[in-house]
């Protein structure tokens, strides 16, 4: 009787409870495409970390860090980088491991900006359940202008207007209704207007702020120029990079209080303008489809043995979840198997918000134009420019035939010198672009057979044993992992033989006080089967060669620039960075990316995944990428290139009519280098 009593009784007072509780945060914002920031914190914020999945992730991303060549290095950087990468993330990811975090997604930021601390675009943690799910956006890009008298002003992009309008239609009513009553509805007024303070304090507080967090490239001067606006040539065409400022991966920010002088204005204005979050995650309608939707591990967020036939699930046509992190366009998963890759990743997908048309460059291209490749001749008959956003493009054969006809297309019009636009390029197939150094500078000793780095991989105890069981046990007769030692040749340039550990014998090293193993050096991998042919002759003399960006020149793409300008003399420009900051014209070199998926399909065909050092299968929507080996240098031969200094030859200084307009740029160069 007293129990029924009880009972009934707590029936009760539960039902109570339940119709007291606040409203679900996350259905509260459910089928929106458009929302305020806080509402999105308030729906992440509601999620309780779940101890299971928080040590999962912790053990999936401190066992895959074995396999990332620059953990030890990364603890403290070799000069020039020791100021700007030194983070120890084993021991960080412990003490995260010990602490108890309020929520899930401030474990989650925790963990995101502790790997994003080694400053290292190929060494990430990105979860979907809230990194990009919703893109945090403000209209107003920035960018960096220097005057007549020299002096550099943060200045609203003169464009900011037209790209907000065209890519954020149903939103703009929305901001030009935000600001102050005299300035309703002018929005466009602001384009080209001078900030004097964010947040009342002077502009380059918030840049290097957000350098301090952003990640992805070791020099200070690359992470300050990633808060302004850019442009590059994605596969659709060109695009506009709004930059940090203007879109954030996760609602960091609600609003954004600046002093600016506009255009003809005669005083400073105080405007506040608030951040809109656009969804662009899996539909769902409260917390728990949230988290179901948008939170759990994929089919492929982990690996698999790759001689098991493969579930129904993982056709072809599925998008692998690194996919979404990598800075490159969709390519052909056959070729995606068959080719190293050495990529930018990035908490935010590839975007496509299009450059105003009147900044695209007006001449005319070529035939022999393909996806992220055009080609120009510029006006004075002799330059000739390539334009390249990425170093991967949907077909691998088909793009070095296009750097092959354009390139030659360009020297029969009578082109004599060349410009390379690389801004903004992540990086992409490492063969593509030791092809086109090859055929930029022709066959010579230091392009025949080796046209790229040498390199070395980690040799941790695992790595060793993936190798020796896929050679005892003939686990691989394919060669479908990347551990194969059919995959490599010696530093003599000959292929290993099918049975030898080419892990072994290791260089051990005492890096930051820890031991630390790596492979012998490698030798070329590219030449012949990865290459077509190309001339003997250089298509031009590599010092009449100049190769334009803004820093963000990544993986692939520093190995390209790098061997161009270290090797054969080609001469480097950086847009628009800060005077006082020194510029390099490349970073994040590696040698060969991956991620935590693929070394787990490598274990598993190993027939290794039970081994105390394999990482278990990840619980959460979640990407982890790595270096997995790292190209030497040639101005220190035996050492890391990622460590070496890469100084630009000019910091090109932009003004409104350069910022942002890539055919504007290339004359500019042409006045300032030729
Ligand atoms: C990382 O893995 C190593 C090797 O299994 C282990 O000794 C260490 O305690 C782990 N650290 C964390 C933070 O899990
Ligand atoms: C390198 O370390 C391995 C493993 O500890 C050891 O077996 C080997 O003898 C060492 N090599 C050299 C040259 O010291």
């Amino acid at each position: 009787m007293r129990s029924f009593a009880t009972a009934a009784l707590s029936a009760l007072s539960v039902a109570a409870f339940v119709s007291a509780l606040p409203s679900d945060p996350c259905a509260k914002i459910a089928g929106q495409k458009w929302v305020s920031p806080r509402d999105v914190r308030a729906c992440y914020s509601s999620f309780k970390v779940d101890q299971k999945e928080k040590s999962n992730i912790i053990e999936v991303i401190n066992k895959t860090l074995a396999f990332h060549a620059s953990t030890n290095y990364q603890i403290k950087a070799p000069q020039p980088y020791t100021s700007d990468v030194h983070e120890d993330v084993l021991a960080t990811l412990a003490k995260i491991g010990r602490q108890t975090q309020k929520n899930d997604y401030d474990l989650h930021i925790g963990l995101s900006r502790t790997l994003k601390r080694v400053n290292d675009g190929h060494c990430v943690w990105v979860n979907y359940c809230y990194d990009s799910a919703y893109v945090n956006y403000l209209p107003i890009p920035l960018v960096l202008l220097t005057d007549k008298l020299g002096l550099q002003h943060v200045t609203i992009a003169p464009a900011a207007f037209e790209v907000a309008s065209a890519e954020f239609p149903d939103q703009i009513e929305f901001w030009q209704n935000s600001l102050p009553p005299w300035l309703k509805g002018k929005l466009e007024s602001l384009n080209g207007a001078r900030v004097i303070l964010i947040n009342g304090l002077d502009p380059f507080v918030a840049v290097n702020a957000n350098a301090a967090i952003t990640g992805g490239y070791q020099a200070f001067g690359t992470r300050q120029n990633s808060f302004f606006s850019s442009y590059q040539l994605a596969a659709t065409g060109w695009n506009y990079i709004m930059g940090n400022f203007a879109q954030q991966s996760l609602p960091l920010d609600d609003q954004v209080m600046l002093l600016i002088k506009r255009e003809g204005a005669l005083l400073p204005e105080t405007i506040i303008l608030p951040y809109r979050s656009r969804f662009a995650g899996a539909a769902f309608t409260d917390s728990a489809s949230y988290r179901q939707n948008n939170c759990k591990a994929m089919a492929s967020s982990n690996g698999r043995d790759l001689y098991a036939s493969s579930p129904a699930s993982l056709g072809p046509e599925e998008e692998l979840p690194i996919e979404k992190a990598e800075q490159q366009p969709k390519l052909n998963p056959e070729e995606r198997k068959k080719f190293a890759l050495n990529v930018l990743l990035d908490d935010i997908p590839v975007q496509n918000v299009v450059l105003p048309e009147r900044l695209r460059p007006g001449l005319p291209s070529s035939d022999a134009d393909y996806t992220v490749a055009r080609y120009y001749l510029l006006e004075d008959g002799i330059t000739g420019v390539l334009a390249l956003g990425s170093f991967s493009a949907p077909s691998y054969w088909d793009f070095q035939q296009s750097l092959l006809d354009g390139l030659q297309d360009l020297k029969a019009k009578g082109a004599t010198r060349l410009l390379v636009d690389i801004t903004n390029n992540g990086g992409g197939y490492v063969c593509v672009a030791v092809f086109l150094h090859r055929l930029l500078a022709g066959a010579k000793p230091n392009t025949v057979p080796q046209a790229g780095f040498d390199t070395t991989a980690r040799s941790g105890p695992l790595a060793q044993e993936i190798v020796q069981s896929l050679i005892d046990k003939n686990l691989d007769p394919q060669q479908r992992t990347l551990y194969s030692p059919l995959n490599w040749r010696d530093e003599n340039n000959e292929f290993f033989a099918p049975d030898r550990n080419w892990l072994q014998p290791t260089r051990n090293l005492t890096i930051n006080g820890n031991k630390d193993y790596f492979s012998p050096r490698l030798g070329n991998e590219c030449y012949p089967e990865g290459f077509l042919d190309a001339p003997e002759e250089a298509v031009f003399d590599p010092k009449q060669v100049v190769i334009i960006g803004n820093g963000r020149c990544a993986s692939s793409c520093s190995i390209f620039s790098i061997h161009m300008q270290k090797l054969q003399g080609a001469r480097t420009v950086v847009v628009g960075g800060r005077k006082s900051t020194p510029q390099s014209y490349s970073g994040i070199v590696g040698g060969q990316s991956t991620n935590f998926a693929t070394i787990d399909s490598e274990i598993k065909t190993a027939k290794l995944k039970a081994h105390g050092l394999a990482p278990p299968d990840l619980l959460v929507n979640g990407v982890q990428g790595i270096t997995w080996r790292l190209g030497f240098g040639y101005d220190q031969r035996d050492e890391p290139e990622e460590w070496q200094a890469r100084p630009a030859n000019l910091n090109l200084a932009l003004d409104a009519k350069l910022a942002n307009n890539p055919q504007a740029v290339w004359y500019e160069v042409v006045k300032q280098m030729f």
